[in-house]
């Protein structure tokens, strides 16, 4: 029994995920936590909406309405969306939340008393017309270098050159259009990582050997780049202020903390929103606070964020000198692509999660993605391969077992598990090799590979196949009714077995199929290997009935149907 906490990277308040953002992310945290409450570990898992930004500011401006409803509205929204993915948070919070003004801002007095922030003054780009200064990538104009008249102020998106919003000629607002522009001097808070940067080597240095190899490496990359200082505050309307008992002047001049500097403290923050629902029975700190040895903390993310996870966030912490808890394992994805392409929020190119429950339950998403993790590389989505892997692994292995085991017995034996003769040599093959499996299967889930965890869920489901067509109960019924029955009573015993550990990938269909069984206090506790050895948790006389069809087999219509709608080729 240990205590696990696991976050997964907030997804951003803007814009509806898509499955490339859920597979890095959301999704193999639920499954891990899934699997780790099952085999019973205290586990705390805890996502939010990161609500600050630039973006956010822009995307409320251009519907119309004020950021902090636009907020509300969208976090709901998603909210809804990974309910339906069946997503188990134990909280999921809000970065523009009270307690997230109050830890950041906390975090930032320590960092400054602790001489690791610093007020810089800067000259950044002012625009007369919006009243306002302006993030570089919201300045556009034309390339220096090859001439492109879309350019960005940070860089060129046709010639991918880096640019400072000073090289662009004819260089305009993103917001207004404006060009009445000028540069400014302008006070900002800075973050003195260089100062840092032995102490957070050698805090990589003592874990990152623990951790999956693409999280270590990108942080060991990082590292060598060496870490810089970095500015922490923003000109916007829109964020967590910088409090006003420690730099009155800035706070004045409406300066907030950069949205990465706010955005991985709501990890602390989401915990103490969760505490403060009930604070007699919660108590957020037992997680966060002089937590190094009773807490494992795990965190999941696509690769771009592990820089800010494994050097930047760690650096803030260290530098506050208090007793906060750090990561002990960063799980990193790859990207799953659409067809060889990118999945793309702004072109609107890919499958996006409200549309993929539109078209299908939660669970053949679940187990599709995390079957197809993109672990070691970066993977691709195809509808070709999304059908052929529902129709082969769900609908035929899995689902066409459960369901043929059962309604055969039900005719042949009627509505309870029958008994039949004693246990002979097939069943104690198949009890060996179910055991061999679920300890892989096991030690899988514990490194956090999906893709070999998988595998291993596969493999158990085929070997109850290759027993049931050994046995063939349709066949032996003729000559030995007695045999039959224990092959049918050993098959629904796996059914009930595949419910269990089936769980963390596919959890409405293993709840169908543990509950096709009447069993008293049936919890969905994890299997022992004496259990998976013996076949026998479902006694006979149990009482039984038939779940609906699990999945659905997908037909060469609906692939086309699916293309048709999606759009399934590659990219330009
Ligand atoms: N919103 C960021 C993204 O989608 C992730 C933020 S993770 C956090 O890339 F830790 F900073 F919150
Ligand atoms: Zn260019």
């Amino acid at each position: 029994m240990a205590r696990h906490l696991i976050t997964s990277a907030l997804p951003y308040i803007n814009g509806i995920k898509h499955l490339g953002n859920m597979v890095g992310s959301m999704l193999p945290a639920d499954v891990y936590s899934r699997y780790l409450r099952q085999r019973g570990h205290e586990v705390l898992y805890i996502c939010a909406t990161d609500e600050h930004g630039t973006p956010a500011e822009l995307a409320a401006k251009e519907q119309g309405v004020p950021v902090d409803a636009f907020c509300t509205e969208a976090h709901h929204q998603q909210k809804a969306i990974y309910d339906g993915f069946s997503l188990a948070f134990d909280y999921f919070g809000r970065s523009s939340s009270p307690q997230n003004h109050e830890i950041t801002q906390e975090i930032a007095r320590e960092l400054k008393a602790n001489g690791f922030i610093e007020e810089r003054a800067i000259r950044q780009v002012y625009s007369n017309a919006d009243g306002r200064f302006l993030p570089d990538r919201y300045i556009i104009g034309t390339c220096p270098h090859c001439g492109y008249d879309k350019a960005r102020g940070d860089q060129c998106e046709n010639c991918t050159r880096v640019l400072d919003p000073t090289d662009l000629i004819d260089a305009r607002s993103a917001i207004s259009g404006s060009s009445d522009l000028e540069v400014r001097e302008t006070k900002h808070l800075f973050l003195l990582q260089s100062a840092l940067a032995g102490e957070v080597e050698a805090w990589v240095d003592e874990r990152a050997d623990n951790w999956p190899v693409l999280a270590s490496s990108i942080a060991r990359k990082w590292l060598t780049e060496g870490l810089h200082d970095r500015a922490i505050t923003r000109d916007l309307d829109w964020g967590v202020p910088v409090p006003a008992d420690t730099w009155p002047d800035l706070a004045a001049a409406g300066k907030v903390f950069y949205v990465w500097f706010d955005a991985p403290i709501e990890y602390i923050g989401a915990t103490k929103e969760w505490a403060d629902q009930d604070p007699e029975n919660r108590d957020w700190r037992s997680w966060w606070w002089k937590s190094d040895a009773n807490v494992q903390y795990t965190q999941f993310m696509g690769k771009d964020n592990v820089p800010f996870h494994s050097v930047m966030f760690p650096a803030t912490l260290l530098g506050t000198r208090a007793p906060w808890k750090k990561v002990d394992v960063i799980k990193a994805f790859n990207w799953l692509n659409y067809y060889g392409g990118k999945f793309s929020t702004s072109q609107r190119r890919g499958v996006f999660t409200h549309d993929a429950l539109d078209i299908l339950p939660a669970d053949y998403w679940r187990y599709f993605m995390m079957a197809n993790a993109p672990e070691s590389d970066d993977s691709s989505f195809t509808w070709e391969h999304f059908t052929a892997t529902v129709n082969k692994d769900l609908a035929d292995t899995l689902g066409n077992f459960v369901n043929r085991v059962l309604s055969f017995s039900k005719k042949r034996f009627g509505e309870e598990v029958p008994a039949g003769s004693e246990p002979g040599e097939a069943e104690t093959k198949l009890g060996e090799e179910i055991t061999r499996l679920l300890a892989e299967y096991e030690s899988q889930m514990e490194a956090i590979q999906f893709r070999k965890a998988a595998a291993a869920l596969r493999a158990l489901w085929s070997a109850g196949n290759s027993y049931l067509e050994e046995k063939a109960p349709w066949l032996e019924i003729k000559t030995n009714p007695e045999g039959a029955a224990l092959t049918l009573r050993t098959a629904m015993n796996l059914i009930h077995l595949y419910a269990v550990v089936s769980e963390p990938f596919i959890p409405t269909s293993a709840k169908k199929m543990r509950e096709a069984f009447s069993l008293e206090n049936d919890t969905a506790a994890w299997v022992t290997q004496e259990e998976a050895r013996s076949l026998t948790a479902v006694p006979a006389g149990t009482p039984f009935t038939i779940p609906p069809v699990l999945f659905a087999k997908l037909t060469d219509e609906d692939l086309e149907s699916y293309k048709e709608r999606f759009g399934g080729e590659s990219a330009a």
